[in-house]
């Protein structure tokens, strides 16, 4: 009887565990970095300002970051004309349809629809598949419009189906490997998109690390507050008995 009730309990884990689930890796990334967030704001304009837009941030909101005008204009400034301009882009949503089967969705808060582990899975789990029009698929997002635009970076992924027999089970394992070397190794590919991804993340939420210490002052604060007001209060009271 105890027996059957444990299996019972155990046995949504297992059919879970059995399912097609993507495993998400773990972003890890640092909201306070500020030098990291600055690397992949870099990589954002070089890369992905092309097709996607970021209208609710504006470039010379990157002086947060401890960037000058200067910096930003020399740097990240290929897109535009001022600092003050938000991140748009010239190409027409209706040509983008055309050419990529879907719209490149503005991407200013993807970090909150999407979550940081998310976008870090999907900007490394791209692989080649001839069977779609870019040539392209990817693992967090089956038949996607989109190419993988950092394959000279990572190099070139193919997917491999491994079936396991296992005490009567079959079950299949889909895993990616490195078919051509890109540029980059696979820490380096990793820590490239850890930052683009911790600059999504900043630009979903600009004032997520400050608010956290903002947070911490407000505590030591109130703290400090509770001294002057329990006087007050015993001061009020010390007659009334
Ligand atoms: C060549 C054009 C192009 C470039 C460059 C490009 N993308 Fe995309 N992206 C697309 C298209 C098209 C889609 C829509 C895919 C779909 O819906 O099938 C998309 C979708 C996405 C999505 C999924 C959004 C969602 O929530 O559905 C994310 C995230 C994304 N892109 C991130 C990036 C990042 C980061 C870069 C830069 C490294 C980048 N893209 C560069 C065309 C592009």
């Amino acid at each position: 009887m105890k027996r059957l009730f444990f299996a019972l309990l155990l046995a949504p884990l297992s059919v879970f565990a059995s399912g097609d689930e993507l495993h998400l890796d773990h972003a890890n990334i640092d909201p306070h970095d500020a030098i990291s967030i600055q690397r992949g704001a870099r990589t954002f304009v070089n890369y992905c300002l092309t097709c996607h837009s970021a209208s609710s941030m504006r470039y010379n909101r990157l002086t947060d970051l401890g960037l000058t005008e200067q910096q930003i204009k020399e740097n990240l400034l290929f897109a535009s004309e001022k600092v003050g301009d938000p991140m748009t882009i010239s190409a027409s949503r209706k040509d983008q349809k055309q050419w990529f089967g879907a719209e490149p969705p503005d991407l200013s808060v993807v970090a909150r629809s999407r979550g940081t582990d998310w976008l870090y899975t999907y900007l490394r789990t791209f692989y080649r598949d001839e069977k779609r029009p870019s040539g392209w698929n990817n693992l967090a997002f089956p038949n996607v419009g989109m190419p993988h635009v950092l394959w000279q970076l990572q190099g070139i992924q193919v997917l491999k189906t491994e079936s396991e027999e296992h005490e009567g089970h079959k079950s299949e394992h889909k895993k990616l490997v490195l078919g051509h070397p890109g540029s980059l190794s696979a820490i380096e590919y990793d820590k490239l998109t850890r930052d683009l991804v911790n600059y999504l993340s900043y630009m979903a939420e600009p004032e997520k690390a400050r608010r956290s210490q903002i947070g911490v002052v407000v505590l030591f604060f109130l703290l400090l507050l509770l001294v002057p007001v329990w006087l007050l209060k015993k001061e009020y009271w010390k007659n009334v008995h």
